[in-house]
């Protein structure tokens, strides 16, 4: 019988803030896979570090950075392969997956190329949104507000046409994008309504105005914008 491939979110960054499930099957599994950029670690093994028993076989997926999306398809191929062959020889694989595996998770590329041939089944974790609110201390949304997320590589006037369009916002994948969001925010007149927020849940963690936010972020950083406009008092 073929193994079971799981996806499994590992939260934000705090290892307190992975789920029970999910630790039960990293620490079950002896087969775990993971993303990780070239030259660097993995985030998402990084956070479970300290669970691991090792000797466990580890499948390494390096994802090159580019705009042209087929290296990294490649890489995608290649590794869900690797993976196949110990799915055929019945054993499990645990893909790690920072935050939550189906909210911008590379576990999706892992899916749609395996879950015809395969039993896959996702375990849910703490997404990076939710972790982001907590630590700002600042609800998401409230009663009828809409709530919406938005990668920062959007276009200066896409991004400005949809945070003028809603009550809240979570914009992901902020890194070089800061300079551009920031300017779209401050002509809306929302500075005040905005937090920066970076590294959430771990102890580098910077909760910011987004006035204050610095020129250079790192990938691990997100705006959140609600304008209260539907008040929870
Ligand atoms: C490819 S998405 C992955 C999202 C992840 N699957 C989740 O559920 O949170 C990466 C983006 O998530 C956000 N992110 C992830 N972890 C974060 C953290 N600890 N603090 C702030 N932002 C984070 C950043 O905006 C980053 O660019």
């Amino acid at each position: 019988m073929n193994g079971v491939l799981y996806g499994v979110g590992v939260g934000p960054g705090d290892p307190e803030l992975i789920t029970l499930k999910s630790l039960r099957l990293i620490k079950s599994t002896e087969v775990i896979a993971y993303p990780k950029l070239k030259g660097s670690k993995s985030f998402a093994r990084n956070i479970i570090e300290e669970f691991i028993d090792l000797p466990k076989v580890e499948i390494a997926i390096e994802i090159p950075m580019t705009v042209n999306r087929l290296p990294a398809q490649r890489a995608y191929d290649a590794a869900a392969q690797k993976i196949s062959t110990h799915l055929n020889m019945g054993e499990n694989v645990v893909f790690l997956c920072e935050g939550d595996p189906f909210f911008y998770g590379s576990f999706m590329y892992m899916h749609s190329r395996l879950y015809k041939k395969y039993l896959v089944e996702i375990i849910p974790g703490v997404s990076s949104m939710t972790a982001c609110a907590a630590m700002a201390k600042k609800p998401l949304a409230a009663r009828n507000e809409v709530l919406t997320v938005l990668p920062g590589p959007l276009s200066k006037k896409e991004l400005e046409r949809r945070l003028a369009d809603n009550n809240s916002s979570a914009i992901m994948k902020v890194g070089r994008h800061i300079k551009k969001i920031k300017s779209v925010i401050d002509r809306l007149g929302l500075m005040d309504s905005s937090l920066y927020i970076e590294r959430a849940s771990l102890k580098e963690q910077k909760v910011l105005k987004l006035i204050d936010a610095p020129e250079v972020a790192p990938y691990f950083s997100m705006v959140l914008v609600n304008k209260e406009e539907d008040p929870w008092l």
